[in-house]
């Protein structure tokens, strides 16, 4: 019989739900004391300075390069394998997205294509750590340093991410997390900036509320307050942070699962013709958000037929990104881009399919969708 495996679905609890509730019963719902809270153990369990919440990883994405000064006249270089979010946030800026391609296998930005992006105006990487595996920090830190650029971190898919010990986030002058529904964490939606630069964190703090100097919650006067700069209202609720509290602090498990089911599926698929498997270099700690299988022409369906396959099997798998930003209309338009520019990251689009590895998921899970893989290679009916 056929199982029902989704991709990634929330994973909440009693605890979520108590929590909830006492935000609700408290009467402060946005912008308050679990607002601080969540800053304050995302902060500490990262080992950050500071973390602003914020309405969405976008919102962090847009703050970010606001705080560093990115603005017209500006290229920031993205990958150009990554959420259409991650490049959004310099248009919003008034700056140039400048797409560069990512590296063969795993979608991280290819320092290599970094280097061929750069010109005069560069001013910042945003580097996206991909699926949960990290960029390669060293290479990308040194062209930082050596053209005096500034790093911004899109951690949507790396809570939990590490480079040589060093987690994702902490490591360029920004990181921008998701909360979505389908991350490690989620508050419905929500996301966070970390930072251990007082400034950008000052900035952030201000420009997600309107650019007003002090927050409701803390005024010594009611209704008094100034507006030294413009801002946005990208505010976090009360209610989103006590699910976040909850989530964070079961966080580090349900890594450990994902991980450990991404080793279960790794070890059923070994040796299927025609199939390239996620590689970990030792120095590298991926977080799986997903398990990113890439399907070549020595595999015996295309990929779109495997994948076909999974879904009739039930089992929820995806494509991260099925259209590499580049090649999205507004990009195409606006720059000019178009097909064959950025090869690696259109093989991640036409060969790759994310599989779920969520920590609900069992070993048994995980047997399945090998199996079901397994016998796609040999094109046996998958599941039966
Ligand atoms: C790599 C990446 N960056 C940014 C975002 C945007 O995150 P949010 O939905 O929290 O704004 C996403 C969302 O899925 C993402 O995957």
């Amino acid at each position: 019989m056929n199982r029902s495996i989704p991709f990634g679905a929330p994973w909440m609890g009693e605890a979520e739900e108590k929590a909830v509730a006492a935000v609700l019963r408290s009467g402060w719902l946005a912008h308050g004391p679990k607002v601080k809270e969540f800053e304050q153990a995302f902060a500490a369990h990262l080992g950050v300075k500071h973390a602003v919440s914020v309405s969405s990883c976008t919102a962090a994405l847009h703050l970010s390069l606001l705080a560093l000064g990115i603005g017209p006249g500006d290229e920031v270089i993205v990958p150009a394998q990554t959420h259409v979010a991650t490049a959004h946030a310099v248009m919003y800026v008034g700056a140039r997205p400048v797409f560069a391609d990512v590296e063969p296998g795993t979608g991280t930005i290819s320092p290599a294509s970094i280097r061929r992006g750069l010109t005069p105006r560069t001013k910042a990487i945003i580097v996206v750590h991909f699926a949960g595996l990290p960029c390669e920090m060293d290479d990308i830190l040194k062209i930082a340093e050596n053209q005096n650029l500034v790093i911004v971190e899109d951690c949507a898919h790396a809570v939990g991410t590490k480079y040589r010990g060093r987690p994702a986030g902490t490591m360029g002058a920004a990181g921008c997390f998701s909360f979505y529904p389908v991350k490690h964490i989620t508050t419905g939606e929500g996301g966070m900036l970390t930072t251990d630069d007082d400034r950008i964190a000052e900035q952030a703090n201000k420009q997600r509320a309107f650019g007003i100097d002090v927050p409701a919650f803390y005024r010594q006067k009611p209704g008094v307050y100034d507006t030294p700069i413009l801002g946005f209202n990208f505010r976090m609720t009360d209610i989103e942070a006590a699910l976040g509290i909850c989530q964070l602090e079961k966080a580090d498990g349900r890594i450990e699962a994902r991980i450990a089911n991404a080793g279960l599926l790794t070890d059923r698929l070994k040796g299927i013709a025609g199939l390239e498997l996620p590689v970990i270099p030792s120095h590298m700690r991926h977080s799986f958000l997903f398990y990113q299988l890439t399907v070549t022409e020595g595999f015996l369906l295309t990929r779109d037929a495997l994948l076909a396959a999974l879904k009739q099997s039930g089992i929820g798998a995806s494509i991260y990104y099925a259209t590499p930003v580049h090649l999205m209309t507004l990009y195409r338009q606006t720059f000019g881009y178009g097909e064959g520019l950025l090869p690696q990251a259109e093989r991640v689009a036409a060969e790759t399919i994310a599989l779920p590895v969520n920590p609900r998921l069992t070993a048994e899970d995980m047997g399945y969708i090998g199996d079901v893989i397994r016998a796609a290679s040999r094109n046996e009916v998958p599941g039966a």
